[in-house]
């Protein structure tokens, strides 16, 4: 595996193999890698010639510096990791290169971002389609896999896509679970022990909203939901929200065959933790 930092050094690389006609699959991350980012990175195997890998905690996309200041950095074990599935490139730039200065662009995704992880944390989704759109300069991917765990995140770089005119197809996988529900994070590992035994009751709250749904109107369900959470004092719910799965706008009612997405944001701690079904 090719291991890369520098921005001239990956632009070339991939400039080159796109002239040699090969198909490059891109898989984004912040690292501290788990079987969810492995899902991204064989699927881009599977489907390309070649894969990217990049791994840059972007701090433009943290509004709270203790978040970022504790988000683990494990890059020697990432890029073992990355090795060992076969990755053929890993980039992992430094925050003073990607950002000789402060990005001064701003985006405005509209009602996209005006809820959930948008309402809540102010500035993130302009860090993301910041980083995001640098990185797909570099690496000029013809796919770029991202996980159904940041659904509106999805949404956002799919509007990004669509209004820069990112000559790249996106493409999403499901979420992957430990065993006992919860969604695999890199903040897990910030967990202590009696958070992560309580963790998977996020998990059981979306399958009990899901559930409850079936018969009575979301208010309600919502409320079914939210009760069941409050048993659990180390938990704090920063929202429960069922919205369009596309337009991510909370919904009153849902009915027949509307996509529909159930999504959840909650501290054990200070670890936010975040996840989500469709319907
Ligand atoms: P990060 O949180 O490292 O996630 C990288 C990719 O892995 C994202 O597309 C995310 O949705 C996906 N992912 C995370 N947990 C997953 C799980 N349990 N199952 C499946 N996929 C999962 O998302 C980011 O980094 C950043 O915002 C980034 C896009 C890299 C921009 O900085």
């Amino acid at each position: 595996m090719l291991h890369l930092s520098s921005l001239s050094d990956i632009r070339q690389h991939t400039e080159l193999l796109r002239q040699q006609g090969q198909r490059i699959g891109f898989v984004p991350t912040m690292g501290a890698l788990h079987e969810g980012h492995l899902s991204l990175l064989r699927a881009a195997k599977n489907q390309n010639d070649i894969t990217v890998c990049s791994v840059f905690v972007n701090p433009a996309q943290f509004n709270n510096p203790d978040d970022y200041r504790l988000y683990p950095r494990l890059l020697e074990k990432d890029a073992q990791m990355l090795a060992q599935e076969g990755c053929d490139i890993l980039f992992s730039p430094l925050a003073e290169e990607m950002y000789k200065q402060k990005a001064r662009l701003s985006f405005d995704f509209g009602e996209l971002e005006q809820v959930m992880e948008g309402a809540h944390r102010p500035g993130h989704f302009n860090g993301v389609a910041t980083v995001v759109s640098k990185l797909f300069h570099l690496v000029k991917p013809h796919q770029a896999f991202f996980g159904q765990k940041d659904l509106q995140q999805f949404a956002i770089i799919q509007q990004l896509v669509l209004d820069l005119s990112f000559d790249l197809e996106l493409i999403c996988y499901p979420i992957i679970r430990e065993e006992d529900g919860l969604a695999m994070s890199s903040r897990n590992r910030r967990l202590a022990p009696e958070q992560r035994e309580v963790a998977p009751r996020l998990y059981q709250a979306l399958e009990l909203l899901r559930e409850k749904l079936q018969t009575m109107p979301v208010a309600q369900a919502k409320k079914e939901a939210e009760a069941f959470l409050h048993r659990f004092p180390q938990i704090r719910v920063e929202y429960l929200e069922v919205v369009h799965a596309q337009t991510l706008q909370p919904l009153e009612e849902v009915s027949g065959n509307m996509p529909v997405a159930i999504c959840l944001a909650a501290f054990l701690g200070d670890v936010r933790l975040i996840d989500n079904l469709l319907l």
